[in-house]
């Protein structure tokens, strides 16, 4: 399919908003609950392709009850976030990857494709308009929430003739109630899986998420925090609930490595995981590798001490360490006091 241009040379519409909201005190911020003062809105239909993009007062939407979103879930989002440097300079983290992973999810999702460089244009003026309400702290920053939705007023199960962008933009802290960098423990039950080989679990739709819920509660019934995902016979280790997994580790040659499960499908390509490789293997200190671990690998390693961390890493909830572990009813925690686990 052809990309579209969503601006067609035009400029975007901008309404101010005239009854701004106070902002809240960073240290206050827990993640999602706040939103700016204006929105971003580009419309899409098959018979005029993309209309002029809006960047108007926040409201609430008014969609079709048959809207498709509503019904199929044709959605799909992002989360990018914006940081205000020790300089004053907001910077936007990496955003091209976040348009680039938008544009695959987006070909999949049978939506009309868009151009990245002016989608991401609309995003930075929607920042630029809304550029107060990103933290003066360095312990919060400006969560962005770039959203596609399928909005045709249909309920036959096909490509929608209309859909629409919106991007919401809120103040968050940390993801976890437990705060930034505190570690979490995790469940990992085989006999749930979160994406299977051929399905859409690469890409960033909401119907990848809402089905979590239900194990997430389960896992925090049995006294954890994430769950861990597991996929197949061998029991993959997969992805930590909305976060990437890393393990850093002796590897069974002595060597200090750092491994991530491979994009092979079933993994959700993070922006964040992307960011960590680059960084470990610029500096060059140990063998950095993305490749499949599975569980019994895993729990050699703990049993021979020779896993030194274990984190989650996500735009939402930055690097995460992992404390322990629930599998097959035994539990574990990290370091010294993981490895004498027998499970
Ligand atoms: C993010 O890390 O931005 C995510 O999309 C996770 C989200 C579902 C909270």
């Amino acid at each position: 399919r052809s990309e579209h241009t969503l601006t067609q040379g035009t400029d975007i519409n901008i309404e101010r908003n005239t009854a701004c909201k106070p902002r809240p005190d960073p240290s206050t911020l827990v993640f999602g609950k706040q939103f700016s003062d204006h929105m971003l809105t580009i419309n899409w239909s098959e018979k005029d392709g993309w209309e002029v993009p809006q960047i108007k007062p926040f409201k609430n939407l008014s969609l079709h009850p048959a809207s498709s979103a509503l019904h199929y879930s044709i959605e799909l989002f992002e989360g990018m976030k914006a940081f205000r440097g020790v300089d004053n300079h907001i910077r936007l983290f990496r955003p091209m990857l976040n348009m680039e992973r938008m544009h695959r999810s987006t070909d999949r999702s049978c939506l009309p494709l868009f151009d990245k460089g002016e989608l991401l244009e609309c995003i930075r003026k929607l920042v630029e308009v809304d550029q107060e309400w990103v933290p003066y702290s360095q312990d919060a920053s400006l969560y962005i929430r770039p959203t596609f939705i399928g909005i045709e007023p249909s309920l036959g199960v096909s490509r929608p003739g209309k859909a629409m962008i919106f991007v919401i933009v809120g103040p968050v802290g940390p993801y976890f109630a437990t705060g930034s960098f505190n570690p979490v423990s995790l469940l990992a039950d085989p006999s749930f899986v979160r994406a299977w080989k051929g399905g859409v679990g690469a890409y960033k739709m909401g119907g990848n998420y809402g089905p979590t819920i239900m194990v997430q509660n389960e896992a925090v019934k049995r006294g954890c925090q994430q769950v861990l995902w597991l996929y197949g016979e061998q029991e993959e280790i997969t992805e930590v609930g909305t976060m990437n997994l890393f393990i850093y580790w002796t590897n069974e040659k002595g060597e200090r490595e750092l491994v991530t499960p491979p994009l092979d499908g079933i993994i959700l390509p993070g922006v964040t995981r992307q960011s960590l490789l680059d960084l470990a293997r610029a500096w060059g200190e140990f063998k950095v590798t993305e490749r499949t671990m599975n569980m019994k690998e895993l729990l050699k390693a703990l049993d021979g001490g020779r896993i030194l961390e274990v984190f989650g890493a996500g735009t939402a909830c930055v690097v995460c360490p992992v404390g322990s572990l629930l599998y097959r009813g035994k539990y574990g925690r990290k370091a010294s006091e993981w490895a004498p686990l027998v499970v």
